[in-house]
């Protein structure tokens, strides 16, 4: 039960490598975990992998992405072989692997967006990070120098994911208000939002996805009804800040976690340490904060 927390496969913005810092924040036992912007659930699954919640709450807007998730948990020899069997077809596609890239993306983006394919895509992109075009296509490119995940070395993380969430997880697909509103005392939010910047002087882009103004609403909600949440969001790079400071009104906890050096600042030859926020809902910083002393150092 040691070592590194599985994952099905990279996605830009996974809290995977950050999952140890925040867990320290999260109580040790508690009815049901709920992550409305769910990604890879890299959260959920640390948590699951320690038993800490009876239940689970995996929800993304993006829901071929949460039909990942969903096929690894509840059926993940029928992800590894439908996997395994578009991934095999790049060896041996005529024109090769980059060009068998582009045709699963055109299946998938004319409809075929099964788990396998989203997984592939994943899996191939650039960063493992998805793009949409304007119209709601998939338009990420691939990334030249790799073919993706092996299957094998898929099979053994998709079967532990599996073990520790199975009959245990509900999956939607919706805005991420509908899921805090149904969320009840003694469920934990954990909240890891689009960020507002990304870490690069050459290239800011702002791809939000969300406004502002109704996430504060919408913490201000969970803090009204006394459920505990913790947020992730933006940080800074360097001497940059990225994002918008939640509101004091709100009587969060802020803590600086240290996110390591930033791979977009080494790819322009500087080295910069990313630092990322995490908010803690009134409770919480009350019950779980005190066992993280060292984080202390970091706290503002
Ligand atoms: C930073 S990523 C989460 C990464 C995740 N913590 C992980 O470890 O993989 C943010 C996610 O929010 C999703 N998202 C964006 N807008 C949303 C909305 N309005 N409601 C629910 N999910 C949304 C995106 O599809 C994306 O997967």
């Amino acid at each position: 039960m040691n070592g590194a927390t599985p994952h099905i496969v990279q996605y830009q913005g996974s809290k995977r490598n950050l999952a140890p810092q925040i867990l320290q924040y999260i109580p040790k036992r508690f009815n049901r975990l709920i992550e409305p912007f769910a990604g890879m659930a890299a959260i959920t699954i640390a948590v699951a992998k320690q038993r800490r919640a009876d239940h689970y709450l995996l929800n993304d807007l993006n829901e071929p992405l949460v039909n990942v998730l969903k096929e690894c948990i509840k059926h993940p020899q029928r992800l590894i072989d439908d996997y395994t069997r578009v991934w095999s077809e790049q060896l041996t596609y005529q024109g090769g692997s980059v060009e068998h890239f582009y045709k699963v993306r055109d299946d998938f983006n004319k409809g075929n967006q099964s788990a396998a394919n989203m997984l592939y895509l994943l899996a191939r992109c650039v960063k493992g990070s998805v793009r949409y075009s304007s119209s709601g296509q998939f338009n990420q490119s691939p990334d030249k120098r790799r073919m993706g995940t092996n299957p094998k070395n898929l099979a053994r993380n998709v079967f532990l994911i599996s073990s520790y969430l199975k009959d245990k997880t509900e999956f939607s697909s919706v805005d991420y208000r509908e899921v805090t509103r149904n969320a009840r005392r003694g469920d934990v939010v954990y909240m890891d939002p689009p960020y507002q910047g990304v870490c690069s002087s050459r290239d800011c882009r702002y791809f939000s996805g969300i406004d502002f103004n109704d996430f504060v609403e919408c913490v201000d909600d969970l803090n009204r009804r006394g459920i505990d949440f913790i947020i992730s969001y933006d940080g800074t790079c360097g001497d940059k800040q990225y994002g918008i400071d939640l509101p004091e009104e709100l009587g969060l906890r802020k803590i600086m976690l240290n996110a390591g050096l930033s791979s977009q600042s080494l790819l322009l030859g500087k080295k910069e340490t990313t630092v990322e926020a995490l908010y803690l809902s009134h409770h919480l910083r009350e019950a779980v904060a005190p066992i993280a002393q060292e984080q202390l150092l970091f706290a503002l």
